[in-house]
């Protein structure tokens, strides 16, 4: 059986075949909704991830499962367009596969965005929000569980910058700029499919979270072991179970990401003409 390295360097070799050497400025990659931002990049090498070797497939309806390779605002970026969620089955350890193959491809920075429901009750949905750090109790699950590529990173290393100070104010200056009333929170993970229960979301809000969501926490968790620098935001997409007396669906997720589609992406563009 093959190391993590070694499966990690196979697809970063594929990659690179198909890419040559250019330098990655930033990895992207694109939640709920968000999907079709990396249909902007121009001159796009696409990679299907069916054709990446070790790399997990995605199985979310609504996801499409490729690399996006090429220049947005200047830049040239990685987009993954469809990511692996723990929900679908997939291990910690593959959940944050590409993100370690970013590292191995040297990309400089990397922009996490996903849907979330809303905690914080002086907050609307379609409200987006830089994660300033998160909390991730539900499952003792880790993605650096296990034997430790002392390559990649440190067996037991610092969360505490995770979300990159830098990184999080050009975002609150690029957002001003653009007249958006942006807020900064704190992310806190749950395992889903199921969507949280009233309980959860108020335990939640007593511990310090903002938003509630099922991805981006294991990504950071893997991109805080390899020294990527790290941005994440979130868009509201519902306030979260309990506050509104009506049940969540995925739906009103889907439909919240389409109204902001426009500035989540004039934000995320203005970020990378200012790296
Ligand atoms: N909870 C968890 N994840 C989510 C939600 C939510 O309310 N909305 C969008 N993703």
């Amino acid at each position: 059986m093959q190391n993590l390295m070694e499966k990690l360097r196979e697809a970063t070799t594929y990659i690179r075949k198909q890419i040559g050497d250019v330098s990655l400025d930033a990895g992207l990659v694109l939640g709920s909704g968000l999907g079709d931002m990396a249909q902007e990049i121009k001159n796009p090498i696409s990679i299907d991830y069916k054709n990446i070797p070790n790399f997990p497939v995605s199985t979310v309806p609504g996801h499409a499962g490729r690399l996006v390779i090429g220049e947005l605002e200047g830049k040239n970026v990685l987009c993954m367009q469809g990511r692996f969620h723990f929900y679908e089955g997939w291990g910690m350890d593959q959940v944050v596969f590409p993100i370690q193959v970013m590292k191995l491809l040297d990309v400089k920075n990397l922009i996490l965005t996903n849907a979330a429901g809303c905690i914080n009750k002086n907050w609307k949905p379609g409200d987006l929000m830089i994660i300033s750090d998160h909390l991730k109790l539900t499952t003792s699950e880790n993605p650096m569980r296990g034997h430790n590529e002392d390559e990649l990173g440190l067996r037991f290393f610092d969360m505490s910058r995770a979300y990159d100070p830098e990184l999080r104010a050009l975002a609150a200056k690029v957002a001003r700029s653009q007249g958006l009333d942006i807020k900064e929170g704190v992310y806190m993970f749950f395992a889903g499919p199921s969507f949280e229960t009233p309980a959860e979301i108020r335990a939640a809000r007593i511990l310090g979270a903002d938003a509630a969501g099922m991805s981006t926490v294991p990504e950071v968790i893997a991109a805080a072991h390899c020294g990527l620098r790290t941005l994440g935001i979130s868009c509201m997409t519902n306030m979260a179970a309990g506050i509104l007396d009506q049940p969540l669906g995925h739906d009103e997720v889907l439909e919240t990401g389409l109204k902001v589609k426009k500035s989540f992406s004039a934000l995320i563009k203005g970020i990378l003409r200012e790296l």
